[in-house]
């Protein structure tokens, strides 16, 4: 954060107070009003956060204007054309694109840590069958505490390093447990020889019965999928990342946190919705009716996939989504699917209303992806824990730069307080 001598007035009550103004690398100026109770006796008031920086950060960049999105820099189109997960993952959490030797070191530190302890298979049939996989993986990886304590310390670098890994590793072979409990089929064991999507798919979709051949447009989509969701600067399951791991928290009880956090359907749980929304619109006449729906101020029901906190322009995500799309029902050989249909003419629809223009609504990341999933063959409950386990990696980047930063302080927020004054308890009789 580079500082500027550049001061806000503020004027309250015939005083003034200069505030200072920090000016970030890109993107709009931030005042500092962090001595502003101490100086000024006020708290500001920003429910929902919509014009509050919560902290700095060097690691992902939107503007939500011009619709980009960067990974330390790099423009997402570009990793999601040319890189592939784990390189992304080492850039997020290290800051530099990865030279061959430490791109080896890394991807084989991961892959030799993708098996779970045995003793969370047990575990897991603790849980119902019919849990919901997201239900699951926030039990099994706030429980990762209880397996791993050896890397809970959060004041030792090696032991943030190690928990930082296993977490990676891990978390698609829990998603992948998670789903296999769900359908009652035993759980796959990882295989180091196969590429982080490629073992993924392998975990959900090979039987012990067969062997599982892994096609290679498919793995790229999983893959691209993975990298389109691993970062997306201060959201809000990353904001709750965060603030638990503010107050000192484990890691693993840290993105417990956001798992739970991303599950609702204003996020995360958007790609869920989104599909189920599009299938029961179910054929391309009926799309007036429900976009009708979603302009009608009495009516709760939203387009799902549709806006975004701060994208008013395209969604980059959503772009690269729609083309692996059109890619895997291609070769899927399913390209005239309905549910595909719909979609585009939906959005078509909605980028030529006013109501949509005026208030800047585009399709976002979740409109697409989940007829990818859906193609693939994942049941829409599995839409989000695959969101959950590509997004672990940027709350752990967060979550490390946050504990690295010697100014940490527990997250606090204030509030304006609208309740009644100080008054005597009454007896119970007398009420
Ligand atoms: N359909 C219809 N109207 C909408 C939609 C939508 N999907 N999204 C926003 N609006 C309208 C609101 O009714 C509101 O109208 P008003 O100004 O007349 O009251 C206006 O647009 C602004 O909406 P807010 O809810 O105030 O915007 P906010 O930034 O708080 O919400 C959000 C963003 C939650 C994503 C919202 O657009 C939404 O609910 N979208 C559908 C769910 C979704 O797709 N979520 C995924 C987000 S991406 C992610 O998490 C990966």
């Amino acid at each position: 954060m580079a500082d500027t001598p550049r001061t806000a007035t503020l004027t309250l009550d015939g005083k003034t107070y200069e505030l200072p103004i920090h000016s970030p690398t890109v993107g709009p100026d931030v005042i500092d009003i962090r001595k502003l109770y101490a100086q000024a006796g006020v708290f500001t008031y920003d429910p929902g956060f919509t014009s509050t920086a919560a902290c700095d950060s060097t690691i992902t960049y939107i503007d939500g204007d011009i619709g980009e999105l960067l990974y330390r820099g790099y423009p997402i189109e570009q990793l999601a054309d040319k890189s592939h997960y784990l390189e992304v993952c080492y850039l997020l959490l290290y800051g530099e694109l990865p030279t061959p030797e430490e791109a080896e070191k890394f991807e084989t530190l991961v892959t030799r840590h993708t098996m779970v302890h045995e003793q969370m298979h047990m575990f897991f049939r603790g849980f119902r069958r019919d849990a919901h996989p997201m239900a699951t993986m926030v039990g099994v990886v706030g429980a990762m505490s209880a397996f791993y304590h050896d890397s809970t310390d959060i004041t030792d670098e090696y032991q943030r390093e190690v928990a930082s890994i296993r977490m990676i590793a891990k978390l698609p072979t829990i998603a992948a447990m998670a789903y296999k409990y769900s359908i009652g089929q035993p759980f796959v064991y990882p295989r180091n020889d196969l590429d982080y999507a490629s073992n993924f798919l392998r975990m959900c979709f090979s039987v012990p019965a067969e062997e599982y051949e892994v096609d290679p447009i498919l793995s790229r989509a999983m893959d691209r999928i993975f990298t389109l969701h691993a970062d997306h600067e201060q959201n809000a399951s990353t904001s709750t990342v965060r603030l638990a791991g503010s107050s000192g928290a484990n890691p693993f009880a840290c993105v417990a946190a956001g798992i739970a956090c991303l599950w609702g359907p204003a996020h995360g749980g958007a790609n869920q919705a989104c599909l189920e929304m599009l299938r029961e619109i179910g054929t391309v006449d009926r799309i007036p009716e429900f976009i009708a729906r979603a302009k009608d101020k009495d009516d709760p029901f939203r387009l799902m996939g549709f806006g975004h906190r701060v994208y008013k322009n395209f969604d980059p995500r959503a772009k690269v989504m729609k083309e692996s799309a059109d890619e895997v029902l291609g070769l899927l050989g399913i390209e005239n699917n309905e549910t595909l249909k719909v979609a585009k003419e939906l959005e078509r629809i909605a980028l030529e209303d006013p109501y949509f223009i005026d208030k800047k609504l585009y399709p976002n990341v979740d409109f697409y992806s989940g007829i990818i999933l859906d193609a693939m063959g994942f049941p829409t409950s599995m839409f989000t824990p695959i969101f959950a386990m590509s997004r672990t990696v940027g709350w752990i980047a967060q979550w490390k730069e946050m504990i690295a930063d010697p100014q940490l302080k527990i997250g606090r927020p204030r509030q304006l307080y609208m309740g009644d004054t100080a008054r005597d308890y009454i007896d119970v009789e007398k009420r």
